[in-house]
């Protein structure tokens, strides 16, 4: 609404490129390296996605990297594979030899870069630059010219260096915000300055490391940069890159740019990052996050069930995304009553609120409520309660300097007793193993999440044992236990959540 007062000053571009670094400046997040095959499986998604490039990696630095490369370029796919180089021979050989379709040649151009990193003037830098691109050309590359700290360049030398990349025939030139220094006023400032000198497209590159790597794209975008760099869930060197998703759906939703992109792959990609990485996104990333179309106060549920629009920018299905609504001590009864419903739990208006009383006790008392855990409460409110299904009845752990954590239990489920003898990297691992494996043949619950506090002081503290336990439907419980014996109360917590689940399937 108000953006369109906004637009009429801008010089929006009419498409907008995406080239996708997740495989490269992504892969420079500290803690993450990529194998071969995961660039591959990453790169297909990407595609799929519709990015317009994918910046495979940087061929010199490694065999494998030139593999991932070759490997990525013979999957054929529509995006355009580009490597990356410094402005060196050796560099550009590589990923030549790699047969990319696209070059990403760099140099540092500020007073740090020449004096501290590269010790070479202003002329030499800007000659390497010029000969890195014909020589990218001569091969009959895409080029694309990246200044290496633009925006802490002097603004007259950084334009000249981008004009001579031009004449030397760059398809691109790309102003990366290398230590993320830029806010977006002046990024829109730098962007509209360099637009009136230079014919070919600009392309931006934002680090995130006062957050501002989105705004910033976006504040390029709208004096006129026509590609951004962006990766998956923002991963990247230090705070990360602009992450792909936030500035795909901004340019689609707010600026309406087309992208010719498969939003509704977003979180599927984001998801797959994640799990191959290791990175997680915190619930309340932008988009793909958990909890981007998660719904907890009463007020917002009310709006939200009458239409969606009052508390959500745009659809969780344009970007893949479900909507939640999450029981807590902000719940309002329309929401527990639109969860029950959802769930076909039928009762009367005094079982309903004592089910929302304890609802709301258990969000008071700072704890999760899962919908496995409502399910829970009201069948034991409404007397379907089935009984402890799992009951332990015996268990032992051995540890120690030089052997396996072996833990043993022994349980009695259905009426069965049963015994199992796992190992672990501990004893709390170990006796999870064992409880697992023997709850195996009645259902397939796995742990989600474990925590553990000391809540008081000395070797006698006691531990509480918080876990999430899920189900292969997606069914997630809590457990809780307090014991001064850690292992016991992990235990504990695991059967809680484990009969919290077999009380409602
Ligand atoms: O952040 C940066 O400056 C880079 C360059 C290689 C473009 O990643
Ligand atoms: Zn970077």
């Amino acid at each position: 609404m108000y953006i369109e007062k906004v637009k009429k000053n801008m010089n929006l571009p009419e498409t907008v490129r995406i080239l996708d670094t997740t495989l490269r400046d992504g892969e420079q997040t500290p803690g993450v390296a990529l194998t071969v095959d995961e660039k591959i499986r990453i790169a297909k998604k990407l595609d799929q996605l519709g990015v317009n490039t994918i910046e495979a990696g940087f061929p010199a630095a490694s065999e494998g990297e030139k593999e991932a490369s070759r490997e990525i370029l013979s999957l054929g796919l529509d995006a355009q594979v580009c490597g990356l180089a410094r402005t060196l021979k050796v560099d550009l050989d590589a990923a030549i030899d790699c047969d990319v379709d696209y070059i990403h040649t760099f140099i540092g151009t500020s007073p740090l870069h020449r004096e501290f990193k590269l010790k070479m003037s202003k002329e030499e830098i800007l000659s390497k630059s010029v000969d890195a691109i014909e020589y990218i050309k001569d091969h009959g590359i895409i080029a694309e010219f990246s200044a290496e700290d633009a925006t802490r360049t002097e603004f007259d030398y950084l334009s000249k260096i981008y004009k001579s990349v031009e004449e030397a025939g760059a398809d691109y030139i790309n102003v990366p915000d290398t230590v993320g220094v830029l806010v977006p006023t002046a990024m829109n400032w730098l962007i509209g300055e360099l637009k009136k000198d230079i014919n070919i497209p600009i392309s931006v590159h934002c680090h995130d490391d006062f957050g501002l790597a989105v705004a910033n794209s976006l504040a390029a975008v709208e004096a006129g940069a026509s590609q951004v760099h962006a990766t998956v869930n923002g991963l990247g060197e230090r705070a990360g890159n602009a992450s792909l998703e936030e500035v795909a759906m901004s340019l689609i939703t707010r600026y309406d740019i087309q992208l010719d992109m498969r939003t509704s792959q977003l979180v599927n990609l984001s998801e797959f990052v994640s799990r191959i990485t290791g990175i997680k996104m915190p619930p309340n990333k932008a988009i793909v996050g958990e909890n981007a179309f998660a719904h907890e106060a009463g007020i917002h549920v009310h709006g939200v069930l009458e239409k969606a629009e009052t508390y959500e920018p745009i659809t969780p299905e344009m970007v893949g995304h479900t909507r939640r609504i999450v029981l807590g001590k902000h719940t309002g009864a329309n929401a527990l009553r639109s969860k029950l419903d959802e769930y076909g739990i039928e009762m009367t208006e005094d079982q309903f609120c004592t089910v929302y009383d304890q609802i709301k006790n258990l969000g008071d008392k700072g704890k999760k409520v899962t919908d496995a855990d409502l399910k829970a409460i009201a069948v034991t409110i409404l007397g379907r309660a089935k009984k402890q299904i799992v009951k332990m009845e015996g268990f032992a752990v051995m540890t120690g300097e030089n052997v396996m954590p072996t833990a043993t239990v022994k349980l009695r489920i259905h009426d069965e007793v049963k015994t199992a003898a796992k190992a672990g990297v501990g004893p709390v691992d170990a006796a999870i193993n064992a409880i697992q494996s023997l709850i195996s043949e009645t259902a397939y619950i796995e742990l989600k999440e474990y925590h553990i506090e000391a809540i008081t002081g000395g070797t006698n503290a006691l531990a509480e044992v918080f876990v999430i336990m899920s189900d292969q439907d997606g069914n997630n419980a809590t457990g809780r236990s307090t014991r001064e014996d850690v292992v016991m109360a992990s235990v504990e917590a695991v059967l809680d959540a484990i009969n919290k689940i077999l009380m409602v399937i």
